[in-house]
């Protein structure tokens, strides 16, 4: 379970706070959206938890447990086993994630060379069977590429292959599908339901889009400013939006009719 108590992000080259006391969490098996405007603070609150904010550059206040264990003050060693072994991350520009003269394989089985003791055989079968369960058909040849190689949907399987190697119990998704065209979105969506329901993973997904966080999230979570001004059920918060602001966000959403069903 993931639990994030008042977390304060202070830049010191800003006045504001790109968070300013959130508090939220994320049962085990469940999955959280999270939305709102652009500049809202919902990266800053996933680099947060994943330990990728540069610490030298802000300030953090509050608590992130994760099953208890506090991921904002532990020492940099414990940080480094909890962040790479138990929460994995997956951005919105594959391309830009990957080191583009690195064979496929060798990034998706990265983390279990920082974090495992396998040697490199070990790595390759579970690197391979990583690849068959995002649907990465022809995993040998896959392994062999290079990031320019591979489409736009094929790489961010690939990705959340890397993210699920060491079999996090949490998943941090900032705009996974933002870049992939609408079937291939919809496809990836469906591949991170089913890693939900069969491995138990927990995700803390943002999007722009509250058309996708509805069709995968029981409970969303609405950011402005740096705050959590809502948060529920995500079809309750859908059909009886209680403030402003989250009202004209499900009313932006083209295709969304509020009273009764799915568009
Ligand atoms: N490294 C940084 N240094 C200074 N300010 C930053 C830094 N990273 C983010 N910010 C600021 O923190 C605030 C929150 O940014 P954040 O990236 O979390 O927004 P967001 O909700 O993810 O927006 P978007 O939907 O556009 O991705 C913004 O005002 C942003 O400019
Ligand atoms: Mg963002």
């Amino acid at each position: 379970m993931l639990e994030i108590r008042d977390l304060h992000v202070k830049f010191h080259s800003r006045d504001r706070e790109a968070v300013a006391g959130i508090s939220l969490t994320i049962p085990d098996g469940e999955i959280l959206g999270l939305v709102g405007e652009s500049g809202s603070g919902k990266s800053v609150t996933a680099m947060s938890v994943a330990g990728l904010l540069p610490r030298k550059q802000c300030q953090l206040r509050g608590e992130i447990l994760l099953d208890g264990a506090d991921l904002l003050h532990a020492d940099r060693a414990a940080l480094r086993k909890l962040h790479g072994a138990r929460v994995g991350v997956v951005f919105q520009e594959p391309m830009s994630a990957m080191d583009p003269l690195m064979r496929v394989g060798e990034q998706v089985g990265e983390a279990l060379r920082i974090h495992t003791k396998l040697d490199a055989e070990q790595r390759r079968e579970r690197v391979l069977s990583a690849m068959l369960a995002v649907e990465l058909n022809d995993p040998e040849a896959i392994y062999r590429k290079y990031p320019h190689e591979l489409s736009g949907g094929m790489l961010q399987r690939a990705m959340i292959a890397a993210a699920i190697i060491t079999e996090p119990a949490l998943l941090l998704l900032d705009e996974p599908t933002t870049a992939l065209d609408v079937t291939i979105q919809a496809q990836i969506l469906e591949l991170l339901r089913r890693l939900n329901r069969e491995r138990g993973i927990s995700m803390l997904f943002i999007s722009h889009n509250l058309n996708v966080v509805r069709k995968l999230c029981r409970s969303v979570a609405v950011m402005q400013r740096g705050q959590i001004v809502e948060a529920g059920d995500t079809e309750e918060l859908f059909f009886h939006p209680r403030r402003p602001y989250t009202r004209r966000l499900v009313e932006a959403i083209p295709r969304v009719r509020r009273k009764g069903g799915a568009a």
